[in-house]
Parts: structure tokens; sequence; C-alpha cells
């Protein structure tokens, strides 16, 4: 059964009576397949599964989509159970900043101010700040984010490594449509056209990806086949692993980000970099 708490001190009640390994996923709600991923990985790896469904005012700038973004409380829960989770914790936006908007906030250094943190300046330091806040009231042992949100996954693993939070960070897969297309929340702000137009991002990659199996280079690949007719490009970009400078040969990845008429899409893939000889 999923028991469902909104406050902290329901939370640390629930969390004291938890026995063996505890795994987190954290959300903002209008779960989707992706989510569902995330929390069968947790239900794999950990005897206990604590979902978190909280709507970060912090990530969001303020021409962002806060107030529009879905909430679907009564039909996450519902996907939660089904997946088995036990706990769900959440909190309405009092109960997670009581004293009003943080003054201290994790800061995410150079990266946080890169790729995503160039067109959407704070958004790193609102979200590392929600998941330190998360990981310190949930205590789990395992976390588990998705590999669709690159950057953000980087940074968590990065936090937790140089803040020393007792935690073990993994990262899930990316689930996708059966034509590319990367699941998100905002996917069902697209209409139906948008809906199309918003594969140039997948097929920019796929195409990267191929040319790099080929011994091409990915990220030149990727801005040809990159329809910027249906979607206007942000970045796309070769990087390693780290996000660092792209690897002279050897595992990288391919970013791309992207405005399909007001919503921006984000998708990465993983490239294989060919020796240049
Ligand atoms: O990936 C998300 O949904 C959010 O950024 C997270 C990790 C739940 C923090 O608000």
């Amino acid at each position: 059964m999923t028991a469902l708490v909104h406050t902290r001190d329901e939370l640390a009640a629930a969390r004291s009576a938890t026995t063996g390994t505890v795994g987190v996923v954290m959300t903002m709600g209008a779960l989707h397949e992706g989510h569902r991923a995330l929390l069968r990985a947790a239900r794999e790896q950990a005897d206990r599964v604590i979902a978190t469904i909280f709507v970060n005012p912090l990530q969001f700038g303020p021409n962002e989509d806060f107030d529009r973004y879905p909430r679907t409380l009564d039909a996450d829960l519902a996907v939660c159970a089904d997946a088995g989770v036990d706990l769900v914790f959440a909190p309405d936006r009092p109960e997670m900043y009581p004293a009003g908007e943080p003054m201290v906030r994790v800061d995410p250094g150079p990266l946080g101010e890169r790729l995503e943190g160039a067109s959407r300046p704070g958004f790193f330091h609102g979200v590392l700040t929600v998941v330190l806040k998360l990981l310190q009231v949930t205590r789990p042992d395992l976390a588990f984010f998705g590999e669709k949100d690159y950057q953000q996954l980087t940074l968590v693993r990065r936090m937790v490594r140089d803040l020393d939070v007792p935690v073990r960070i993994v990262g899930v897969p990316t689930v996708r449509e059966p034509d590319g297309l990367a699941l998100s929340s905002r996917n069902r702000y697209l209409a139906p056209a948008e809906r199309q137009a918003a594969l140039s991002l997948s097929a920019a990659l796929r195409a990267g990806a191929e040319a790099a199996e080929l011994g091409r280079d990915a990220e030149a690949a990727a801005r040809v086949a990159f329809d910027s007719s249906r979607a206007k490009l942000d970045y796309l970009v070769l990087t390693d692993p780290d996000l660092g400078p792209p690897p002279a040969r050897g595992p990288g990845r391919l970013l791309v980000a992207a405005w399909v008429g007001s919503t921006r899409l984000i998708d990465n893939v993983a490239v294989e970099v060919p020796s240049a000889t």
C-alpha cells in the first residue's frame, strides 16, 4: 500500500519506521513512462521506495511556466501505487520553504552557468537546493535521476561528491516514444504539429550518433539533420560524459535544446567518438 504524507513531521515518522535500503525518486509530478522507469529501477534496487512530488518554484525563471506547469496529484498517486511506491511525500510550498525563499542556496559552480544554465539563470541553484533538501528529509541510500536531464544528473552527482552527501546517485536511461521523442512532462504543451516538429531534436541526435559510428563528426552531422524550419535551436553540442570539452575519442555526450513554439525541450544521447586516425 502507498502511504501519502504532506508534512516533514509525517515524513520523519514514516521514515524512522522504515527498514532496509531506501530509494528515492524526486519528481515535480505529471508522471509519465519516464518516471515509471525511475520508479521501476528504484523498486528493483531498493527495499523501500519513496517518491517526492513538488513543483519547485526556485527552479522556474520569472517568464517560465511555473503557474501552468501540470499538477495532477490524483493521477500521480495512482501511478505511484501501481509502481509499488511505499511512501509519497507531497509537500506544499510553505512546508518546503517555511521561511520563504531560502537565503542560502547550493551553488552549482561553472557547469551550472553553461548549456541549460546559460538560458535559464539560477535554474541549477534552484534544482540543487531542492534536491539537497529532499535528500536531507528523505535520507535515502539511493536516489534515481533520469539521463534525459543529463546536466541535472551530472550536477547532482557532483554535488553529492563535493559536499559528501551520503547517497548513491543512479542514472536511468531516457524513455522514448516509438518515433524517438524523449518523454517529458512538457510534451503535453505541444499541439499536434508541434509534436511532429519536436522530433527535430531526437532526429538530430540519432543522426549524430550514427555519424559517430561511421567514423564521422557527430556534432556536424547532428547540426545538418536538425530541422531549423520547425524548431529554434538553442544549443547542440558534443561533450565528454562529464560535460567537459569533447573527447578526442571514446565516450561522449551529444546534447540539444530547442524551442518548439513556446515550449523549450531538451534531449541527449551517448556517442562513441571515433579516433581521428
Ligand atoms: O527533474 C525534476 O523533475 C526536478 O528538477 C527535480 C529533480 C524533481 C527537482 O525539482
